[in-house]
């Protein structure tokens, strides 16, 4: 977690008691560049009755505005308004960071299945390690995130603030997912020399889980991560961008990259299953993997 600085802080009295208001800083420079975290916090014994936030990414150039000037602004209204008009702030408690419990039991293995094809290659290495997963005694869930109709990352940042992304769509059950799995698997063809864009827009939209895990202090949870990629032409350089793109989506989460299949030349052939010995490497590279996050697979 990062260290917070306190930048002003006053005695002020909220229902006939005496309560703290304190404007702090918090440095997330580590995980963003620059950025810098907000709050502004009234506390009563010990407890948090009400805060707000805002970070410096949620302002671009173009705004008139910025996360320095909001927060003391936030701080001086409160710091007048409070006494006068609590009910106006304090109505609603402060929202904790989301605990993102799992409905049923968390999958241990989570896999990303990139293509829009429900029966392409993809969905054909998904199913070769679900099979094994399930050999293993593993439950290992597979999203398309073609099916769900996640919207495309916004950049407001806001994420930082509260650890919630404020699009409301299916991306909150991914998150939970991919929060609680061991194994984190991307399977994906690739598009025009990188991830197709539904693929791409669950990985952004991940930011919200990195951002959780930087105000919350968790990182990986020792998670390992694998990819599955498929190309249509020959030739490693046609997986050049797809494994930085997966690549950096595992770094941002904290997540060990810990093996990788690059299957070429998929086209020609059109079906993965009439290309022999492929389904042995997905399922041998597996195994290490899952024997690798302590999942060892019963053989
Ligand atoms: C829009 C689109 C873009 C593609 N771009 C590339 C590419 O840049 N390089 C490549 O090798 N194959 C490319 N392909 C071919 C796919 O990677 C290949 O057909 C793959 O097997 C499809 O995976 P799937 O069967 O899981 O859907 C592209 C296919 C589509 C539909």
């Amino acid at each position: 977690m990062a260290e917070a600085v306190l930048l002003r802080s006053a005695e002020v009295e909220v229902r006939g008691e005496g309560c703290e208001l304190l404007l702090y800083s918090e440095d997330f420079s580590r995980v963003l560049p620059g950025m810098i975290r907000y709050t502004v916090e009234l506390r009563a014994a010990g407890d948090v009755l009400y805060s707000y936030h805002t970070n410096t990414y949620e302002y671009p150039p173009g705004t008139l505005q910025n996360a320095h000037n909001v927060a003391m602004t936030a701080f001086f209204r409160l710091k007048e308004e409070l006494p006068h008009r609590p009910d106006a702030f304090l109505l609603h408690p402060p929202e904790p960071l989301p605990a993102r419990q799992p409905r049923a039991p968390a999958a241990e293995v989570v896999l990303l299945q990139g293509s829009p094809r429900p029966h392409g290659n993809s969905a054909v290495l998904a199913g070769w390690v679900a099979d094994r997963c399930g050999e293993a005694g593993l439950r290992c869930e597979v999203i398309s995130p073609d099916s769900l109709g996640v919207e495309p990352c916004t950049g407001c940042y806001r994420c930082f603030n509260s650890g919630r992304c404020v699009i409301e769509d299916r991306m909150d059950e991914v998150i939970t997912a991919l929060d609680h799995a061991r194994l984190i698997v991307v399977c994906t063809p690739v598009y025009t020399e990188t991830v197709p864009a539904a693929l791409k827009a669950v990985i952004d939209r991940c930011q919200t889980l990195r951002a959780g895990r930087a105000l919350s202090g968790v990182q990986g949870r020792g998670q390992a991560g694998l990819l599955l990629a498929v190309a249509g032409r020959r030739g490693p350089e046609n997986f050049v961008c797809v494994r930085r793109v997966v690549g950096a989506f595992f770094t941002s989460l904290g997540v060990r990259a810990a093996g990788e299949v690059l299957v070429d030349g998929v086209d020609e052939l059109t079906d993965i299953r009439t290309m022999p010995g492929w389904e042995e490497e997905v399922r041998g590279r597996l195994s290490g993997v899952l024997e690798g996050v302590g999942a060892a697979p019963r053989l």
